[in-house]
């Protein structure tokens, strides 16, 4: 089954930007590290990255229609998409969300989800673990 992994803005700068918070991993890395574990729970990955909060709307919906699962992190638009929220409430397809960092230990206006009280659950603060996490998760109840 297809799984769609969703990335959201400034995630392409990963590897430079903050490593002390986010790892040194590169998106790049982290979305081989998808595709060796997908290969192991069979899930066929379809890994993306936009900046824009609307592209993130239209991949969910297109998942809706094609994916068995979704993984999103969605960067700062977790705090603040109420479009995400209302996306992912319109497709049956199950979604999981996750952070890099343990967005709870962080800033406050990190603490708040908009888009948590619509997804399955939440996964966060293990780094690049995190994704393996993420779709180990959606293989649980995709299958
Ligand atoms: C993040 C946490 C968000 O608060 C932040 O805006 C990000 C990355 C994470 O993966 O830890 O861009 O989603």
């Amino acid at each position: 089954s297809i799984v769609f992994v969703l990335n959201g803005p400034n995630l392409n700068a990963l590897g430079k930007r903050e490593p002390g918070i986010y790892g040194g991993q590169t998106l790049a890395d982290i979305e081989a590290l998808c595709r060796a574990e997908g290969e192991k729970l069979g899930l066929a990955i379809d890994f993306r990255q936009s900046n824009h909060e609307g592209d993130l709307v239209d991949w969910i919906h297109e998942a809706g229609d094609v994916a068995a699962g979704v993984a999103i992190n969605a960067g700062a638009y977790t705090h603040t998409s109420i479009a995400l929220h209302d996306a992912i409430r319109a497709v049956k397809t199950p979604v999981v969300e996750l952070h890099l960092s343990n967005v709870h230990a962080r800033e406050d206006f990190r603490h708040k989800s908009m888009i948590a009280p619509a997804v399955k659950g939440v996964i966060c603060g293990f780094g690049a673990q995190s994704y393996v996490l993420a779709l180990h998760a959606l293989s649980s109840i995709t299958k």
